[in-house]
């Protein structure tokens, strides 16, 4: 069994975010991950039929819960957890002394968990060199002036842009923790400034003001879009071992 994670707190307007690589799970380092989740959890991990998603699932969710450890001594073992009717999960228990939230984004090679003290966090991450039409799809997933902005873009640099769109709307409708009930084209990311600006259109009815994002290249083929408050103040990155040991920020 690997030792226990050491303590983290999260100071005022910092949101967190851990990264790690499911690849890089051992056998025997799998075997004490499946031994902190919930039999709810196991089931659910035993459905998987395809090895990587399988593994995806497994890290992610005891990276999560030996995560939420290091913020409050809990038992790793001890969390519990619900979701709302859209399926965003959010801790049930045990009873904090100090709100603690949650997102978790899960893709081929990657897992990002994201920890703050407001429910309004969502982060995505996706592998830009995954098997997917972008010209095909952004039609479909972007508002009228992000595919401007995607038509204008030279050869080279649209898939980075694809997956820089791709990854802020995910982050900010799973901020929001209602799915794909919001309109995809209701939305739209303007990159020209220090940091990506959201503007709201009919049908999705939101102060622009509540919020920031982030962008990042967090591996070579890696995109992590975060939302978050608009009083953040910083957000961390600690790149973790799969069985949670800290590899550096
Ligand atoms: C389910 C959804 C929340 C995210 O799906 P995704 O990008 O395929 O998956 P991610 O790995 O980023 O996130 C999955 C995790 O989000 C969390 N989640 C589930 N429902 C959620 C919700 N309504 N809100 C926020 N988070 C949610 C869960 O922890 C889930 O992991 P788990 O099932 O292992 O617990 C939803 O937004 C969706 O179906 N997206 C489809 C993709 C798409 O068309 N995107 C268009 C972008 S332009």
């Amino acid at each position: 069994m690997s030792l226990p994670p050491p303590a983290t707190t999260l100071p005022p307007g910092v949101v967190d975010v851990w990264l790690t690589d499911p690849d890089r799970v051992t056998a025997d380092a799998a075997l004490d991950l499946l031994a902190v989740l919930d039999p709810e959890e196991r089931a659910r991990n035993d459905r998987f039929r395809v090895e990587p998603a399988r593994r995806q699932h497994l890290v992610a969710h005891a990276l999560l819960r030996r995560t939420l450890t290091r913020y409050t001594g809990v038992d790793p073992a001890e969390w519990r957890f619900g979701a709302n009717s859209y399926g965003r999960p959010h801790i049930e228990g045990p009873a904090l002394e100090a709100p603690l939230h949650f997102n978790l984004s899960h893709t081929d090679g990657l897992v990002a968990l994201a920890v703050a003290a407001s429910p309004d966090v969502g982060v995505d991450v996706e592998r830009e060199s995954r098997q997917t039409d972008i010209d095909r799809l952004a039609p479909a997933v972007f508002s009228k002036t992000e595919r401007e902005a995607f038509g204008r873009c030279p050869g080279q640099d649209r898939r980075a842009l694809f997956f820089t769109f791709w990854t802020l709307k995910e982050a900010y409708i799973k901020a929001r923790g209602m799915g794909l009930s919001l309109p995809l084209a209701g939305f739209s990311f303007d990159l020209g400034g220090p940091e990506p600006r959201i503007a709201f259109h009919a049908g999705c009815p939101d102060d622009p003001g509540r919020w920031r994002f982030w962008s990042d290249r967090v591996t070579p083929d890696h995109r992590l879009g975060l939302a978050a408050p608009s009083g953040t103040l910083a957000t961390r990155r600690f790149r973790v071992d799969p069985d949670g040991g800290t590899t550096g920020a």
